[in-house]
């Protein structure tokens, strides 16, 4: 039984194999394909709100031959309190995948647990596989293999996107900067259970620099308050929201906190000339992002939202293979 349930269990020779047929699936969309889903039923339960991730799985289930129902974990029993175990062997029973987004990692893990069936975790506040999986996808499709290049995450990276990242990092032997105030860098233990050793801390005017490796990969991971330092000579340049979903009731501090950890032009200038800007969306222009370098990356950010759909269509192909 194959799960996407974070990228912390997908092994490095599964990432590549979905990498590489998302290659597949975007030349191909359109024309006469297998359809590896037919007569098969998947339901979507979200717990939390969505526009790309929703809408990219509903089309893409369609796509590969299947049937798609949307649950809101509101309206179904789930959200009454009934349990995920419960809930996981009646759906179990009843469709052949379920695309689960909600908040503890721990419940679409044990959802996958006790259903049966092909789960993906479609993010939880631990991680978000399907985007970081688009989000490399992305950048290989413009640069090319992303092992050795210098990817710089702004912003809150103590959220479910960094962590995914941090992930990718380890197996796919790339530098990410996590470039974020003290209180929004990931644990060491996160970065411990990824496989990066030799973590160490360096005392910086600025404050603490945390490096760790992992020589198998060539991975390697940098926590740092040093904004400017961080995206000096980076590949990619990357942010999320600063206020996550669930996360509501701190966003007058988090605001606080995070002004000033935004991509802008005057950051772009210091990152590599031809450097990619992404954001996995939905984007809070004047917080994380400005205006002026949202619109200008334009091209970039829509592709990378458009990938989900071929990505996800690979990961699912590849569960049902
Ligand atoms: N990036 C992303 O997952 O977007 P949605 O929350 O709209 O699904
Ligand atoms: N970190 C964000 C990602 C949104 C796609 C959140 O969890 O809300």
């Amino acid at each position: 039984m194959k799960h996407l349930l974070s990228l912390e269990n997908l092994s490095l020779a599964d990432m590549e194999a979905i990498l590489a047929a998302t290659v597949t699936m975007k030349r191909q969309r359109g024309q006469p394909a297998p359809q590896p889903l037919a007569g098969k039923t998947w339901a979507l339960i979200f717990a939390k709100s969505s526009t790309r991730t929703r809408v990219s799985f509903e089309v893409g289930i369609r796509e590969l031959g299947g049937n798609v129902m949307f649950l809101s974990a509101a309206d179904i029993q789930l959200g009454r309190g009934e349990p995920i175990k419960d809930t996981a062997r009646v759906l179990g029973r009843m469709v052949h995948g379920v695309v689960f987004r909600t908040f503890a990692q721990a419940d679409v893990e044990e959802f996958a647990r006790y259903a049966n069936i092909p789960t993906i975790n479609a993010l939880t506040d631990e991680e978000h596989p399907c985007q970081i999986l688009t989000d490399i996808f992305t950048f290989q499709e413009r640069r090319g293999p992303i092992q050795g290049k210098v990817v710089t995450f702004v912003g809150d990276g103590a959220c479910n996107v960094p962590a995914s990242w941090v992930f990718a990092a380890a197996k796919l032997g790339f530098e990410l900067r996590i470039a974020a105030p003290k209180e929004f860098q990931p644990p060491l233990s996160l970065l411990e259970r990824a496989g990066f050793q030799h973590v160490h801390a360096q005392g910086t005017p600025s404050g603490e620099v945390i490096t760790a490796q992992l020589a198998a990969t060539g991975g390697k991971v940098i926590l740092t308050a040093d904004l400017p330092a961080a995206a000096t000579g980076a590949d990619l340049l990357y942010t999320d929201v600063w206020v996550s979903m669930g996360k509501e009731a701190e966003a007058a501090d988090r605001i606080r906190l995070l002004t000033g950890y935004q991509i802008n032009q005057s950051l772009v200038k210091l990152a590599q000339p031809d450097a990619l800007v992404m954001h996995c969306l939905p984007a809070y222009r004047g917080k994380e992002i400005d205006d002026e370098t949202f619109e200008a990356h334009a091209a970039t950010i829509f592709d990378e939202a458009e990938n989900r759909l071929h990505t996800q269509k690979a990961i699912i192909a590849w569960q049902v293979s």
